[in-house]
């Protein structure tokens, strides 16, 4: 199959290929699109076939269930079988943006987007070329992240293009991605809210608007083979360079003594923050930094694309660094991070 990239200017400006997408989901292709988090793997959310394909191209376990995106509030009455309140309360106060929504499904969503669950993941992103895309297909769109199962999440067009050069007919390049991780994940089918993956919408803004909010401990816990997990996505070894990947912790020069310290012989490379790069200067090691310690934001941002430079280089072993955990969007950067390196983690 042939891979068409397809580089948008302006909604105006490509209207016929917008007009092109949504015929192609229509017929029950799968389309790469680029939303505000990451680009996503985009099919009919109600046609099982075109689902099947979203599996296949990403070769996705297919006991992991799909998001469905949707472009208007009142898409979500077709899709849900109830709304909570909360979800009103979240929806006003961040739809469109990064959150996602677990609710309970209605009949209308096929089990293969759910993996046969008996709830649903809703979102309705922000990004304007995302959004005109379903409302060209007139149907929600279910969709992954636009990788291959395992690898970090596409933040570029060219990281899609990379993974899905020859699986799919259509990559539609918004850009880059702005906020650069995927969306907050949050259960609303409990008597609690529960935040099942921190993301690009922080705790403390929803526990800003819905006040108590539990936090799922596998967020920073590694899931073992047998336990039973709230959400399928924990089970998996995500976002990872084929290098190992081992997270050091303590301060900028206890990391610098330790990675120069235990080169053993191998090609070494270093995950670190922008302060740190210095510290290297004199030592054969190659060096990323995917920002400042203290701009989360810009972390966030730049974390998937620097893990996927990691395979360019090749190295034996990777030793990468994290921020503080906090309830901001530092949570969902030391959460990605964390299952990038297997939760392998020294302290120094
Ligand atoms: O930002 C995002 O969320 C991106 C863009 C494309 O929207 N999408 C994304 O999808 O990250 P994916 O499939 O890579 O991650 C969806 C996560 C998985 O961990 C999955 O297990 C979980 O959401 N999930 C989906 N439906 C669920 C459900 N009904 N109950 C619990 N977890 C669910
Ligand atoms: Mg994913």
């Amino acid at each position: 199959m042939t891979t068409e990239l397809i580089k948008i200017s302006g909604l105006m400006q490509n209207f016929d290929d917008f007009v092109r997408a949504g015929e192609l989901l229509r017929e029950g292709k799968v389309v790469a699109i680029p939303t505000e988090t990451v680009y996503g793997l985009a099919a009919n959310a109600f046609d099982p076939n075109a689902i099947e394909k979203i599996f296949k191209a990403k070769g996705r376990p297919s006991d992991n269930p799909l998001i469905v995106h949707i472009s208007d509030f009142s898409d979500l009455s077709k899709l849900v079988s109830e709304i909570p309140e909360s979800a009103i309360t979240l929806a006003e106060n961040f739809w469109p943006g990064a959150l996602t929504m677990i609710m309970k499904k209605s009949d209308k969503v096929p089990d293969e987007v759910t993996a046969g669950l008996s709830t649903v993941a809703i979102r309705f992103p922000s990004h304007k070329y995302a959004r005109a895309i379903i409302d060209a297909a007139g149907v929600p769109l279910a969709a992954p992240s636009a990788n291959l199962s395992g690898k970090p999440s596409p933040t570029s067009a060219d990281h899609v293009f990379r993974d899905m050069k020859g699986r799919i007919p259509m990559i539609i390049d918004g850009g880059d991605c702005e906020i650069g991780l995927e969306s907050t994940v949050i259960d609303l089918t409990g008597d609690i809210p529960t935040l099942l993956r921190p993301g690009g919408v922080t705790l403390k803004q929803l526990r800003s608007v819905l006040g108590e909010v539990a936090v799922n401990p596998k967020i920073l816990e590694e899931v073992s083979d047998d336990e039973k997990v709230a959400s399928p996505g924990m089970k998996y070894k995500h976002y990872a360079p084929s290098a190992p990947v081992t997270i050091i912790d303590g301060s900028s020069e206890s990391f610098a003594n330790y990675v120069k310290n235990n080169i053993n012989g191998r090609k070494v490379a270093i995950l670190c923050f922008e302060e740190e790069k210095e510290l290297f200067a004199d030592a054969d090691i190659t060096v990323v930094s995917y920002g400042k310690l203290l701009d989360g934001v810009s972390l966030a941002h730049s974390l998937f694309g620097a893990l996927r430079q990691f395979d360019e280089i090749s190295p034996d072993i990777i030793f990468a660094r994290e921020p503080e955990t906090t309830d901001g969007i530092e949570l969902a950067v030391v959460n990605r991070l964390s299952r990038a390196a297997g939760f392998s983690r020294i302290s120094v």
